[in-house]
């Protein structure tokens, strides 16, 4: 058996290299707010209960056109979707039988969904450990291209491209003729968020995913949407099944977008969470990514792959996720998600013991 191709549902992982899950397990694999959902999702839940009786609505009309006041932009140019997934898998069925490229390292699903909708997908893959991208350099590569995605801020580094290079990407997509997709579904963890949505509004060659789960925690019920240019969003929005998103998404979406005060709390926390485990991680001689996110990529440079230490702490309970269908990764780093202060201290304590130990 494999190793699963996403973070979460840990027993996947134990299951695949045949180990048996601990009673305790902490799950590093995941990287949703280590502060959980905002608690007016609690406090509304028996309140919303009578949803669940109708059908929702299809367009998500309510959710939406909060988000447009939101992001400053009209509601005809944001469709949603039952989590960024479904988003990517219906960009994936609009790009049917294309050229499509993937700048790596990045989110496994979009060569995911696209090499399922029988898609050529070309891996253009960025060098460690900066994973620099030179947009200049990306127009021969993007010749007869139809679509590229790029994932920024990046899953699984942690890393925000510049925005000059981000506009030089987006200017040579046009060039070259390249829809340009870009995923935000971790901008808003960037501690000065930095977003290109409102390029949409001028610029029909670009598409802005974005995830309700990360920030808000809620990745069991599913948010995400995208902004585009109405036209195409028409034409992606065609293979969506009609009630993809449920009633009590867009109940917890209208509450957590109001809810400001625990995405500035978020990041306070992850900021100053993430100071404490890279100077113990710099102390203990283990590399890691110059993340600004909730997630960072960890490498101890005595190992040339990482199984061995992936193997160790999950004998402990200690789940982190594996890189191996990263290309470019592969295995050579594990991602850490930033999790509460008492998990973060559990696993510092057993990479003191493992560098002890090794
Ligand atoms: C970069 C990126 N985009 C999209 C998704 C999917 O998010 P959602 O939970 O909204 O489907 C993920 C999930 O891990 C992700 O890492």
């Amino acid at each position: 058996m494999q190793l699963p191709a996403h973070g979460s549902n840990t027993k996947y992982v134990y299951d695949s290299l045949g180990m048996k899950q601990p009673e305790q397990i902490i799950d590093f694999s995941v990287n949703t707010n280590p502060l959980g959902a905002p608690e007016v999702l609690r406090e509304k839940w028996d309140e919303w209960f009578d949803v669940i009786n109708d059908y929702p609505d299809p367009y998500a009309n309510n959710l939406m056109e909060q988000l447009a006041v939101q992001e400053n932009i009209p509601v005809t140019h944001l469709l949603a979707g039952n989590g960024a997934a479904e988003i990517i898998t219906l960009i994936a069925r609009y790009l049917t039988g294309s050229r499509v490229a993937v700048i790596h390292p990045a989110f496994s699903e979009y060569a995911t969904a696209c090499e399922n909708e029988d898609c050529e997908v070309i891996p253009i893959v960025l060098s460690e450990p900066d994973w620099n991208l030179d947009a200049a350099a990306l127009e021969n590569q993007l010749q007869g291209v139809k679509a590229v995605f790029l994932c920024n801020p990046n899953n699984p580094t942690g890393m925000h491209y510049q925005r000059e290079t981000v506009e030089a990407f987006m200017e040579i997509c046009k060039k070259t003729n390249t829809l340009c997709i870009i995923d935000e579904a971790f901008y808003d963890f960037l501690p000065e968020p930095v977003t290109y949505i409102k390029t949409v509004l001028h610029q029909e060659h670009v598409l802005i995913i974005r995830s309700l789960t990360k920030m808000y925690s809620i990745a069991g019920l599913r948010l995400g949407f995208l902004a585009g240019n109405p036209a195409l969003l028409q034409k992606i929005s065609k293979s969506k099944p009609h009630w993809s998103v449920n009633a009590l998404a867009m109940k917890a979406g209208i509450a957590c977008l109001q809810d400001k005060a625990h995405v500035a709390e978020t990041r306070k926390f992850i900021e100053a969470e993430r100071a404490v485990i890279f100077q113990k991680l710099e102390e203990l001689g283990f590399e890691y990514s110059l993340s600004r996110l909730n997630f960072y990529l960890l490498r101890d440079p005595a190992l040339p792959v990482q199984k061995r230490l992936f193997q160790y702490l999950l004998k402990q309970g200690l789940v982190l996720r594996h890189t191996e269908n990263f290309p470019g990764i592969e295995g050579k780093r594990l991602r850490v998600a930033v999790k509460q202060p008492e998990a973060n201290k559990k696993l510092l304590e057993a990479l003191t013991v493992w560098k002890q130990e090794n």
